[in-house]
């Protein structure tokens, strides 16, 4: 047994250095060691505190995500209210709330910070005696909910602070979602055939209200702390800026764009700088917030209602313009949805030219009372798709007209609405407001399959892309995702195909080959089943472990794993329910697509279950982290320090002081060769 005062210690100094290198990261955006550096001390941390549970304490940085999830959030009473802000429009609109506050106070001079007003969502953090105790949202200003548990996942936010900081503080600040997660986020729920999040605040506040924390941490969510709610126990400085300047020493991230300025000119300056320079940030921000410096003055100048009189949102102009809408369009998604689109007057707006947008759906379209031919008011939100905000009445002319979705497919031979590609019968799910064409071979709904199932986050077969998959569709050598695999037989009507030279050929039927080999939780993703996103292929591949078992799954199992609800459990349930969808499967499982989490053979059937080993020294043919999986691939596990327990120490090159303590207890030891041996190669 380890002397546990070394064990205690050995894990506290783990600790201070991944705290040290989190801040550095994820605080200051300027990390000093590698991420497999990072994971190795982390792994060694989560080894000790395995073994020695007695030391895991809730601000360990292993213990940021591991919460269950909750039915529903409590509710946080705010000690100081959360206020909200007055927005400024334009110069004169600024000038207005700093002459009413020059009147206020007897004080003529006054400084300003000025900071992004980022879209995200406002929340307050509490410490106690170090140790972040509360995070909870704004709500009402007075009553918030508390989400403690998805902000510890946030990893800019300190779970603990050093000993100087006060014994009780709340800080807030913005949580937010940077324009490229958010991006991201988006493509993957339009795969997903999910609603898009119609801007990053959404998006940021949709991540923080789950209530799995375990969705929260996959969401790349950071913060930015703009103020001091309150702090007791501890003189706190008298100027905004030196709080936030303080508060970076206790380890917070505040946004570096913040500025100190001397007087209104320069906050004006300011302002105009960043509506130049807006898009380049990495967040989305719709105006500046202009504060008072003095915290003296700003309690003089107290607020209104909840407004601050001392604070104001400077708004930047809107990303917009107004065209004419052409034509309302009809696209049909991978499961058949037909998606109402804006065909345009080519407009630029902000340096971008559209000729589309999005309309979402018919509802959408009637609520906002868009008609063909109106001048309409497009924005692009948030850079991702743009979307028209509505229309402009005033410049109607008479010549506009109503959109109608089942006029506008109606097919006059047939004598009933008709998907505007195959002619397929158009349905409409109760309580959907989507209408579906209904045909599950409908070329664009298989095409949107076949780019979907071909795409990085599914099977990753690089060389059929857009145009490929059109080919291969046009030339009827690819009816269903099945057949993808019935090409190599095909080499010589492929190689025939425009655009298609041999290596191309080889290439893509290589591709196709090493796909066989995908992970279950992707393959899942890829097949295409209505809500299942990548997230939730990787919870329903944890669980069933195949698609046979997922297949079989009861509504009842499926309702028991975390965050399915009925709605997906329905469309699985669907889904597989399909005498298509089944053939496929079959056919997939016939060419050799591995349908298995790889590890789902009983863990004591595999070669090493029940063998530990531990690494020392160099090794020549792989990394340690190499190897340590192939253990594991095959049952083992891999541990930091050699214990009674210890199977194998692999001795590598220049070994560590590990091999002192496995000659001193006696446990076996593996060279290089003889480890490969065992791992059968
Ligand atoms: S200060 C009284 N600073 O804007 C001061 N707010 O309408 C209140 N926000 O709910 C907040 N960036 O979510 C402040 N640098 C910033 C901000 C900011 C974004 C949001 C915040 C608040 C809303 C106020």
């Amino acid at each position: 047994m380890k002397d546990l005062a070394q064990v205690k210690q050995r894990i506290e100094q783990l600790r201070a250095q991944i705290n040290y290198h989190n801040y550095r990261y994820y605080v200051l955006d300027s990390p000093e060691i590698s991420d497999a550096e990072y994971d190795l001390l982390m792994r060694d941390l989560q080894q000790l505190e395995e073994e020695y549970p007695q030391f895991l304490t809730p601000d360990s940085p292993t213990q940021r995500v591991g919460a269950a999830p909750v039915e529903a959030f409590g509710v946080v009473e705010h000690p100081l209210p959360l206020l909200s802000l007055g927005n400024a429009f334009s110069q004169e609109e600024l000038l207005a709330w700093y002459t009413r506050a020059l009147k206020l106070v007897a004080e003529q001079r006054f400084k300003f910070v000025c900071e992004h007003k980022i879209d995200g969502l406002a929340v307050a953090l509490t410490y106690v005696n170090g140790q972040l105790t509360t995070g909870a949202t704004r709500g009402d200003g007075f009553r918030g909910e508390n989400i403690t548990q998805n902000l510890r996942t946030i990893r800019s936010i300190p779970l603990s602070v050093p000993k100087e900081a006060p014994p009780r503080f709340e800080v807030r600040g913005e949580v937010f979602l940077p324009k490229a997660g958010f991006h991201k986020l988006n493509q993957e729920r339009a795969k997903e055939g999910l609603p898009l999040f119609a801007n990053p605040r959404n998006a940021a506040a949709g991540s923080v209200r789950q209530l799995d924390p375990r969705i929260t941490a996959k969401r790349p969510l950071d913060i930015y702390i703009y103020m001091l709610g309150y702090a007791e126990g501890k003189a706190t400085p008298p100027t905004h800026w030196e709080t936030t300047e303080y508060l970076k020493s206790l380890g917070f991230k505040v946004n570096p764009n913040n500025s100190l300025l001397a007087n209104i000119e320069q906050v004006e300056q300011y302002h105009q700088t960043w509506v130049e320079r807006r898009e380049s940030l990495p967040y989305e921000a719709d105006g500046i917030v202009v504060k008072v410096d003095s915290l003296k003055l700003q309690r003089q100048l107290g607020s209104i209602g909840h407004e601050p009189r001392w604070a104001i949102a400077y708004k930047f102009p809107a990303i917009q313009g107004t065209t004419r809408l052409v034509d309302i369009g009809i696209s049909v998604g991978r499961t058949g949805t037909l998606n109402p689109y804006a065909i345009l007057e080519p407009i630029s707006v902000g340096g971008v030219t559209i000729r589309q947008a999005a309309l979402h759906n018919e509802d959408d379209v009637r609520r906002k009372d868009i008609r063909i031919n109106d001048t309409v008011i497009v924005q692009r939100a948030g850079e991702v798709i743009p979307e028209v905000v509505g229309p402009v009445t005033s410049k109607r002319t008479g010549q506009e007209k109503e959109f109608n979705l089942l006029k506008k497919i109606f097919d006059k031979v047939k004598k009933r609405p008709a998907c505007p590609v195959c002619g397929a019968e158009v349905i409409k799910p109760e309580g959907e407001v989507m209408y579906y064409c209904s045909n599950a071979a409908c070329p664009a709904q298989v095409h949107e399959r076949l780019q979907h199932f071909t795409s990085r986050g599914g099977m990753d077969i690089r060389g059929i892309g857009e145009s490929q998959s059109a080919m291969l569709l046009r030339e009827g050598l690819v009816k269903n995702i099945a057949d993808l695999y019935d090409l190599k037989d095909k080499k010589e009507q492929l190689t025939k195909l425009e655009r298609m030279a041999e290596k191309n050929v080889t290439n893509m039927l290589n591709a196709i080959e090493k796909s066989k080999e995908t992970p279950l939780a992707r393959v899942i993703f890829a097949l295409g089943i209505r809500h299942i996103g990548e997230e939730m292929a990787e919870l329903l591949a944890k669980h069933f472990g195949s698609v046979g078992r997922l297949q079989n799954a009861s509504k009842e199992e499926l309702l028991s794993v975390p965050t399915v609800g009925p709605k997906i459990a329905d469309s699985i349930i669907a889904f597989f329910g399909r005498e298509e969808n089944r053939r496929i499967i079959d056919r997939l499982r016939k060419a050799g697509v591995r349908l298995e989490e790889e590890a789902a053979r009983p863990l004591e059937e595999l070669p090493l279950a029940g063998q530990e080993f531990v690494i020392t020294g160099r090794l020549e043919t792989f990394s340690r982290q190499e190897a340590e999986a192939r253990i594991k691939a095959l049952g083992g596990t891999a541990k930091s320090d050699v214990t009674t327990k210890t199977t194998y120490l692999v001795v590598g090159a220049d070994p560590g002081s590990k091999l002192a303590r496995a000659q001193a207890l006696g446990t076996k030891q593996l060279t290089e060769e003889e480890l490969l041996q065992l791992l059968g190669k």
